[in-house]
């Protein structure tokens, strides 16, 4: 069995921190097994499940089936992320020391979805990770400014009439967070950084010695707030699209390293969840299957990254936040490899309902987007090639 490699660039297997699957609770738009699919077709060999499934991954039962069935499935390396808290709203702490000594050894715990904004729930859960040596994800969204929001709070969600979401909304429970973090001694990840204000944030946390590592989505480096134009339910996430101003600082701040990784929020949905007002609908959008094709097109190309900046942020950073020793490297010898071929001139236009995904929400339908993975390998076997999945 031959893989042609003539022309293509070779990289370490993707690392995701954010995805989510939707297993258990809304299997009709993800499962471990479509997503799992959607990740090794998009170059994955790792991906962090995030905690706000139904019910919430709060407890060794729901993160061990996550972690089974990843294991079963076996085209990506699935590890649950357990929630910091009980419940979607929960004022008491998760079980987190059960959950990371499980069976699905969880080492990250977010509030993504859920939103922890007590100050003392997380300083809490910054002391107790340093013990257990994992990792507190934040979703950097103080819920008590964002209450209603629709987008973001600005020109284009004024003249439309829709509630806003202000910067500070993120930037101050980031600010809160990495000064309680820099307190206690603790490690921080900031999930979906989407403004200049929070590139600022991170800076300067980072230069007075914080242990603070940090995220940005492919669609709030390359999508504005004018999509805001159409309405379409498709450009509505969680934090919303910002200014063209903020995605170009973004960009500068993933190139400088002050953002460390490429994170995708793959945030699957069903047509009615979508196909409905732009205030009923869900925040979200699908990643897992564009999201290098963005980062060519936002970093590469315009000559923010090479190649061995892309290995770095769409790998090797995300498997050192994480602590995966097996991932981020390109092959070791004698090792197998985890890998992926990519043809680096290849065109391909983005059809929702051709992506391995359940749901179809793309924000990219239509478009044409640059590089298409020949193939990927998890520990020296073929998960995916030329576009399908291996059986
Ligand atoms: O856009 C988002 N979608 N943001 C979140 O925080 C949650 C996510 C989801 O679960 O759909
Ligand atoms: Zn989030
Ligand atoms: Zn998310």
């Amino acid at each position: 069995d031959v893989i042609e490699a003539d022309g293509l660039v070779a990289l370490p297997g993707f690392v995701d921190l954010h995805t989510h699957l939707r297993e258990p609770g809304r299997e009709d738009t993800e499962t471990i097994e479509t997503g799992s699919a959607a990740a090794a077709l998009g170059g994955y060999t790792a991906v962090f499940a995030m905690a706000n499934t139904d019910p919430v991954a709060d407890n060794t039962v729901v993160v061990e089936h996550v972690w089974r069935r990843g294991r079963e499935v076996a085209l990506v390396d699935v590890h649950p992320i357990g929630a910091v808290t009980v419940g979607l709203k929960g004022e008491r702490l998760a079980e987190m020391g059960a959950m990371a000594r499980s069976l699905a050894g969880v080492r990250i715990f977010s509030d993504d979805g859920m939103c922890v904004a007590d100050p003392l729930i997380m300083r809490r859960a910054l002391e107790y990770s340093r013990g257990l040596d994992v990792l507190i994800a934040q979703h950097a969204e103080e819920p008590r400014l964002t209450v209603g929001a629709q987008a973001h709070e600005g020109e284009a969600a004024a003249r439309l009439g829709l509630a806003g979401w202000p910067a500070a909304a993120e930037e101050s429970i980031v600010a809160r967070d990495c000064l309680l973090a820099g307190h206690v001694g603790a490690r921080l990840h900031v999930c979906h950084v989407s403004t200049a204000g929070t590139a600022d944030v991170l800076r300067w946390a980072k230069a007075r010695g914080t242990q603070v590592s940090a995220e940005v989505t492919p669609h709030h480096l390359l999508l504005d707030d004018d999509r805001l134009e159409t309405y379409d339910p498709v450009n509505k996430v969680n934090p919303p699209l910002r200014t063209s101003s903020d995605t170009k600082a973004l960009r500068a701040a993933l190139a400088e390293g002050v953002i460390d990784c490429v994170a995708t929020d793959h945030a699957p949905h069903a047509p009615q969840d979508k196909d409905c007002e732009w205030s009923a609908a869900r925040p979200g959008m699908l990643g897992l299957q564009t999201a290098l094709s963005v980062v060519i097109e936002t970093m590469v190309r315009p000559g923010l990254l090479d190649w061995r900046g892309v290995a770095r942020v769409m790998s090797e950073r995300p498997a050192e936040i994480a602590g995966l020793p097996d991932q981020g490297r390109p092959i070791a010898v004698g090792e197998p490899a985890n890998l992926v071929l990519v043809d680096p001139e290849a065109v391909w236009t983005v059809n929702g309902a051709q992506l391995a995904s359940l749901a179809g929400n793309t924000p990219y339908e239509g478009m044409r987007l640059p590089g298409v993975i020949k193939g990927t390998l998890l520990r020296g076997k073929v998960t995916a090639r030329d576009g399908r999945v291996a059986s």
